[in-house]
């Protein structure tokens, strides 16, 4: 079926709101070192933008799940298909993630990681989908709030595509 993508939030918008972030999470974490959890792929252009953006002290991992099930309908059952280099042990952890919509991957993925010790996890995502919401996620810092409707780029991919787009698009089928 052919597609169209339609702009949501323009390249600019989104730099805009990701320097805001920025800037918030170096208050929040003054005098401490942030250690970046990208998951993989999605987060890859946020984090990217996200990083440089922060003047506090920064360490990166990066970690790539999968669920099982369907590509549309998340299981809820992670699997790790890459995890972490380094141990999380007595850091302050932030999740860097391209969207949370359901809420099963973060959940169960904030649930594995609190378990290895870290000092401080927090969840920062560029999107947030509430009115998708099955399980309940903490987002500590959120890009932009969007309704429910299927988007790409800036990392967000449909069928592996549109991840290089520069701005948040929504996907168009044409009929
Ligand atoms: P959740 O477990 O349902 O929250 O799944 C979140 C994952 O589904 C995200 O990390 C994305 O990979 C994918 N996803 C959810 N909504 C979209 C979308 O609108 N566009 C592209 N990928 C999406
Ligand atoms: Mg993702």
């Amino acid at each position: 079926m052919a597609e169209h993508v339609e702009v949501l939030l323009t390249e600019a918008e989104v730099d805009a709101r990701i320097q805001e972030i920025g800037e918030q999470i170096s208050r929040d974490y003054q005098g401490r070192q942030v250690h970046l959890i990208c998951v993989l792929k999605g987060g890859s252009f946020f984090l990217c933008e996200l990083a440089k953006r922060i003047s506090v002290p920064v360490s990166l991992d990066f970690m790539s799940v999968s669920s099982y099930g369907s590509d549309t309908k998340s299981s809820g059952v992670v699997k790790i298909v890459k995890d972490l280099d380094e141990s999380i042990k007595g850091k302050d952890v932030l999740v860097v993630e391209d969207i949370v919509d359901s809420g099963r991957t973060l959940s169960y993925l904030l649930e594995m990681l609190q378990d290895r010790g870290p000092a401080s996890l927090r969840l920062c995502t560029l999107l947030d989908k509430p009115e998708r919401r099955v399980v309940d996620v903490k987002v500590d810092y959120t890009g932009f709030q969007i309704s429910d409707e299927f988007v790409v780029g800036y990392g967000l991919d449909y069928d592996q595509r549109y991840r290089n787009l520069p701005y948040i698009g929504i996907v168009k089928f044409d009929s």
